[in-house]
């Protein structure tokens, strides 16, 4: 089965809003394969967000998502890696559809609320970043 790493990255714990977005993926038929709260360090966070390092916003991506605790989550099913993306919707919240998750919890780009791996090899890579093999439960 498909996976994928998703971070509800630290707005959406500061607005409560994690309890709906995982039930949105429950409901549409994914299982919760690992899932814990952790606040990354620079480091993990620079190792994460690695395709971005030259872009004009890393620094600022950076503090964002180590500004206070995110849930991490590894969640299974057919296709979890684009339909997962279709979910959340466009990376700036102002071009999400509504009834996207970004469409309907988020604003701005960069509290856009939650991270999805965008391919089999980045889900892998970040997988790895976060989660042990004993973690995973599939
Ligand atoms: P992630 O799932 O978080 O990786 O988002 P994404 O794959 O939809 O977008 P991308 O990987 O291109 O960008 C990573 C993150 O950087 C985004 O989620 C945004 O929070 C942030 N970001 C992207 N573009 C900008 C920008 O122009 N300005 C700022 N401040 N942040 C940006
Ligand atoms: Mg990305």
């Amino acid at each position: 089965m498909e996976k994928t790493l998703l971070l509800l990255k630290p707005d959406a714990i500061v607005k409560g809003v994690c309890g709906q977005i995982i039930d949105r993926f429950e409901k549409r038929g994914f299982k919760i394969a690992a899932i814990k709260m952790v606040q990354l360090t620079r480091k993990q966070a620079e190792i994460h967000y690695y395709e971005h390092t030259d872009k004009p916003f890393f620094h600022e991506l950076v503090d964002f998502i180590t500004s206070s605790p995110l849930i991490a989550m590894v969640i299974a099913g057919e296709n979890a890696i684009k339909a997962s993306r279709f979910m959340m919707g466009s990376t700036n919240p102002i071009d999400a559809a509504a009834g996207t998750i970004r469409g309907d919890f988020a604003l701005n780009i960069r509290k856009n609320i939650i991270h999805g791996s965008d391919s089999l090899i980045s889900a892998e890579r970040e997988i790895k970043n976060f989660f042990t093999e004993k973690e995973l439960y599939l």
